[in-house]
């Protein structure tokens, strides 16, 4: 039977995807050679947006840059814990100005606990937060080193996990946190190096394992409020196996900021303060 589950009301950032645009290609995903819809794409983020809202969560929203076209996935702009703003260094020089964009919104917002990174990290992108852990991808994007770095400054364990599938280039594509406060996760194994697979599977016994179709339909790429999971709606297995597991499956059409190789987490920092 399955278990009961609560929701509770989360924060989030987001950033109108005015400029959104795929004019370089940093993940397999992106093909400059193909057109983006800019007007569909901001009716997309919009709607996702208005889920959001009518769940009962707060949005907050980051003001769009031009000359930015990837800025609009602000999952990767930070990771906030227990009020703490981690901030995030990209990988890409394409996106490395979004890092102070972020951070300039958290210093003019009431954040005080600041962190200016030394390592490479994009943010939620690499970071997921369950519990008891801080999960952390590496092998494309973030350095390993800033593992240790996020460690210290969160004061919570942080388990480095490592990516092996290049369509999997951040964490928050082949994992996704279900109830972050009952350790609960879902993950696709295949993403993940075999050693970091045994991990996952030790951690997590009881994880909700993806299947490929999930995972490449950006199913993983979800946001859960405990009860209610938003995720791309093609992600049509993962949405019933969700329902089985007593989760409230919402899906949304994110088809244009799929081109960017995002979905609903990448357009979502949750702030928990
Ligand atoms: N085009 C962006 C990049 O490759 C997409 C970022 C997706 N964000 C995420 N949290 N996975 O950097």
């Amino acid at each position: 039977m399955a278990r009961s589950r609560r929701a509770t009301p989360r924060r989030y950032l987001m950033c109108p995807p005015a400029h959104f645009d795929v004019t370089y290609s940093i993940n397999p995903w992106m093909d400059p050679a193909k057109p983006v819809d800019g007007a569909l794409a901001l009716a997309q983020w919009e709607q996702l947006r208005e889920v959001y809202r009518s769940l009962g969560h707060t949005v907050e929203e980051l003001p769009c840059e031009p000359g930015l076209p990837d800025m609009v996935f602000t999952a990767n702009g930070a990771t906030v814990v227990d009020g703490r703003v981690f901030g995030a260094r990209f990988a890409h020089p394409e996106r490395e100005p979004e890092a102070e964009a972020h951070l300039e919104w958290f210093a003019a917002n009431g954040f005080t606990h600041l962190h200016v990174p030394v390592h490479i990290n994009e943010g939620e992108g690499d970071f997921a937060v369950t519990a008891s852990y801080v999960l952390a991808g590496r092998g494309f994007r973030t350095n390993p080193l800033s593992h240790g770095e996020a460690q210290e400054f969160f004061g919570r364990p942080v388990i480095g996990l490592e990516l092996v599938d290049p369509r999997f280039y951040h964490l928050d594509l082949a994992l996704a946190v279900l109830d972050d406060a009952a350790d609960e996760i879902a993950y696709y194994p295949a993403a993940f190096s075999p050693g970091s697979r045994e991990v996952l599977r030790r951690l997590f016994p009881g994880a909700l394992v993806a299947t490929d179709d999930d995972a490449t339909a950006f199913g993983l790429n979800a946001v859960s409020d405990g009860l209610r999971v938003v995720l791309p709606q093609a992600a049509a297995g993962l949405c019933d196996a969700l329902r089985e597991r007593g989760f409230e499956p919402v899906g949304v059409d994110v088809s244009e900021l799929l081109k960017g190789g995002g979905a609903v987490k990448c357009c979502s920092q949750e702030l928990r303060v």
